[in-house]
């Protein structure tokens, strides 16, 4: 069994590379072979919106280091993936990562291997939606999520007061490890992705931002139970709709308006005098 650790953190051996380290100590106890990897040692640049992967059918176009780190996932059963919180969200390596794996075939070719999902912040009440964007890495991928959680350190290295965290950490790996595939940890929100950024929709229904999934709030425990049939956006029925029913037919949309579109570019460039 190979467990993978990826850190988003410039930091090395800071607090989310300490908190991944300590899920990967977890595993190697149970006798998995682990891997630690960071993230900004890869050159890995912004997706260029060629959009190559989607109706060309190819891998991603891109000359850089996005492929070794794809190697590096398949070979890997399972995948502990981490990010410090910037400004409430993920660090920008995992930002500029993410769209990276648009393909769909990355999706079909990932999918089953399990992961856990870990960010980590300076304070609590300051998350954010870094952790709900490490989450949604595995999600997208159809990769199965044994558990995702917040550990809190502000300097380097003290994350190892968390003790909550860095137990849960040990523990997150040594299931991993052993082969569990369901997710151990607390339930969440949503049950899908068990982040908590429910709002309310223009249906006036609680709705999970993060899975496109409409519920409602169980009037005894508060608790959000997705409608009967509602399907999240991770799931066959949803991805399906979203590349054949939405995406494939917007290339077709795209190239008959493509003419009107330059004219009225050329139009507001000459307003402005631009010619790049
Ligand atoms: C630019 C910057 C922005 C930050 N923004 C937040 C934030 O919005 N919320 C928070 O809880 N912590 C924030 N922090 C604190 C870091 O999340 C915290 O120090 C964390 O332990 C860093 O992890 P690392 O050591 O793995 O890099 C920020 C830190 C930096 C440097």
């Amino acid at each position: 069994m190979k467990i993978l650790g990826i850190s988003a953190s410039r930091r090395k051996w800071g607090n989310t590379e300490i908190l991944i380290r300590h899920v990967l100590q977890g595993a190697a106890e149970e006798g998995a072979e682990i891997r630690f990897l960071r993230l900004t040692d890869f050159d890995i640049i912004q997706c260029r919106e060629c959009l190559g992967c989607l109706f060309k059918d190819t891998d991603c176009l891109i000359k850089d280091d996005f492929p070794s780190m794809l190697d590096e996932i398949r070979m890997s059963d399972c995948v502990v993936l981490g990010s410090p919180v910037h400004k409430l969200f993920a660090a920008g390596s995992l930002q500029t990562l993410l769209p990276r794996f648009f393909r769909q075939d990355y999706t079909g070719e990932l999918s089953g291997r399990p992961g856990v999902a870990l960010a980590v912040g300076g304070m609590p009440g300051w998350e954010g939606w870094a952790l709900p964007q490490v989450v949604s890495f595995f999600l997208s991928l159809g990769m199965p999520l044994v558990d995702r959680f917040i550990g809190y350190g502000q300097g380097p290295g003290e994350i190892f007061y968390d003790t909550g965290a860095c137990t849960r950490a040990l523990e997150a790996g040594k299931a991993l490890a052993r082969g569990e595939r369901r997710y151990i940890g607390d339930p969440g929100l949503c049950p899908v992705c068990h982040c908590d950024l429910v709002f309310s929709g223009a249906d006036g229904r609680p709705h999970c931002m993060l899975c496109d999934l409409p519920g409602q709030w169980a009037a005894d425990t508060a608790e959000f139970t997705p409608l009967p049939g509602a399907v999240a956006r991770w799931e066959e029925g949803g991805t399906r709709l979203h590349f054949e029913h939405l995406i494939l037919p917007s290339g077709q949309r795209f190239k008959d308006r493509k003419r009107e579109i330059k004219e009225k570019v050329d139009w507001l460039k000459r307003l402005q005098e631009s010619d790049e």
